[in-house]
């Protein structure tokens, strides 16, 4: 889009009663000092934004003659048709006019920011505006059109391991994302790997503390051949305790039947001795023969229940005697002596195969322990390696944007990113440099200069053409022609104001 003034015209704009500018593709304005001429440029910035050409509030009523009102009115093109824009101070206060029509401020501010931002026409116009600018907006406005390289480009010029992580890893987050992820993973593995370290150090110690002397091999026979003994004599004891405990019962049992059998004697001796009742018990009366009879039979049969109840204990008793006569008591006590020395002997052999044991319960801590720590030590090394390709990518990506920024400029170099020493990344800046020197340290017509380059890139990259009002320009020899109008104005000893369009 193309913007261009054709005409402006000033009453009562400070030193101006009355005045019409015709503006051309360029327009030199020439007078001697303090005729005017920056006031020109001044009424143009004033009419659209109500400030001067570094963008600060601007009241340009005439202090040294009477007026009713200060006016000021541009007539300009823009591509699609004209437009006349009118600003009034008329006691004090500001009155708008969009193509003669008194209109509201809103209007009337609403109708310049359709046509261009304000920024934007402050640079193209005045060279050395982009300057007063805060450096964020700057740069911003330099980055506005200059799209970042895409993850593709960068990629490419990493080396291949840390573009082939990268690429498998953005498919899934942004590379803020993973750099938080990984700064994160780093923060704890870091610690992890201290415990984990520290861990296979104390097992390992422990380990060499608990090493058996003796090898189990050896323990194992000599345990193996002390427990062969052991049985064998707890074998014997064995068998000689259960014919010693048969020996003690029967002697239990024996003495009991004979306590039995003297018992069943005496019972005996009693019922043999008792006379026979000749009388009836009831009656009193001397019994007869049969009778007596029944009486002494049944004593009979009494006696013979008492003798075989007799016999009967006494063949138990033979019986139980007859076995004891063949066993034989035998004395265990010395084998018991040294089945006990022997389990003496046992029980350390017993405690030093524990230890082996528990050595190798040790060592398969250990093992597990080490594998451990690698593993830490792997995924550390992983959160690293992928934390410095993201640092490494962000630095080529901004060497990318830089290399493609710096493509737009001819004279001027441009630094967009600075190292921050303490962690070696990239933080934004902004500075603009003409021969190695900063925009500040330049002089008036080296800052002219690249304020008019700067101007043409914002102007082409925005794809706005608008007019460009070099001031002073006779202290600058020469300059490129900026693209737009040219609007100059140049000091001419005793002359009074001219302009010239052509
Ligand atoms: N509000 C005002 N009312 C009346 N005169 C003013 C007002 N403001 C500034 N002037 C005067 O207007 C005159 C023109 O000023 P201007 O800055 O436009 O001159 P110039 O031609 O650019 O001068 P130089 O060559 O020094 O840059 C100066 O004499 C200035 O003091
Ligand atoms: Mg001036």
């Amino acid at each position: 889009m193309e913007i261009k003034f054709n005409q402006l015209t000033l009453q009562n704009f400070k030193s101006h009663k009355d005045l019409v500018v015709k503006f051309g593709d360029m327009t030199k304005i020439l007078a001697d000092n303090a005729k005017g001429k920056s006031s020109i440029g001044e009424a143009i910035t004033f009419l659209l934004y109500g400030t001067d050409l570094v963008g600060s509030k601007l009241d340009p009523s005439p202090v040294t003659y009477q007026a009713e009102n200060t006016l000021v009115t541009l007539h300009l093109c823009v591509e699609d048709g004209e437009l006349l824009l009118g600003r009034e101070i008329v006691k004090g206060r500001n009155k708008f006019y969009v193509n003669e029509v008194p209109s509201k401020a809103t209007d009337f501010n609403d109708a310049v920011e359709k046509l261009f931002d304000k920024d934007l026409f402050l640079s193209l116009f005045n060279p050395s505006y982009f300057f007063t600018l805060h450096w964020e907006k700057q740069r911003q406005m330099i980055l506005k059109y200059t799209t970042a390289p895409a993850n593709k480009e960068v990629l490419k010029e990493l080396p291949k391991p840390q573009s082939d992580k990268l690429a498998t890893l953005v498919k899934k987050h942004s590379l803020e994302d993973l750099d938080k992820i990984h700064r994160s993973n780093k923060t704890k593995l870091d610690k992890q790997y201290i415990a984990a370290q520290s861990r296979t150090k104390t097992l390992r110690e422990q380990l060499e503390q608990n090493a058996p002397t003796v090898p189990l091999d050896s323990l194992n026979v000599e345990l193996k051949q002390l427990v062969k003994e052991r049985n064998a004599i707890e074998t014997v004891t064995y068998k000689a305790q259960e014919t010693n405990g048969r020996i003690n019962r029967l002697h239990t049992e024996i003495q009991f039947l004979t306590t039995e059998r003297d018992h069943i004697k005496e019972t005996f001796n009693q019922l043999k001795n008792e006379p026979i009742q000749d009388t009836c018990r009831v009656c009193h009366q001397t019994l007869q023969n049969e009778a007596i009879d029944a009486v002494e039979a049944e004593k009979e049969q009494r006696i013979q229940q008492v003798k075989s109840k007799f016999q009967k204990v006494v063949d138990e008793r033979k019986v139980l005697e007859e076995e004891l006569k063949t066993l034989e008591y035998v004395d265990v006590s010395e084998q018991m002596e040294k089945a006990r020395s022997l389990q003496e002997k046992i029980s350390p052999i017993e405690y030093e195969i524990s230890k082996h044991k528990q050595y190798k319960f040790l060592e398969e801590q250990v093992i597990a322990a080490e594998a451990n720590e690698k593993e830490t030590l792997e995924s550390l090394n992983e959160s690293i390696f992928i934390l410095d390709a993201i640092k490494d990518f962000k630095a080529k990506e901004a060497e990318l944007q830089v290399k493609k920024v710096q493509d737009l400029f001819e004279n001027l170099s441009i630094k967009l990113f600075e190292e921050v020493k303490t962690t070696g990344d990239n933080k934004p800046t902004f500075i603009v440099q003409m021969d190695g020197k900063d925009y500040m340290k330049l002089s008036f017509s080296e800052q002219t200069r690249a304020g008019l380059e700067i101007r043409d890139v914002l102007s082409e990259q925005n794809d706005l053409i608008a007019p460009c009002f070099v001031d002073n320009a006779e202290t600058i020899t020469k300059f490129k022609e900026p693209n737009g109008q040219l609007i100059i104005s140049q000091v001419v000893a005793d002359k009074e104001l001219e302009v010239i369009s052509e």
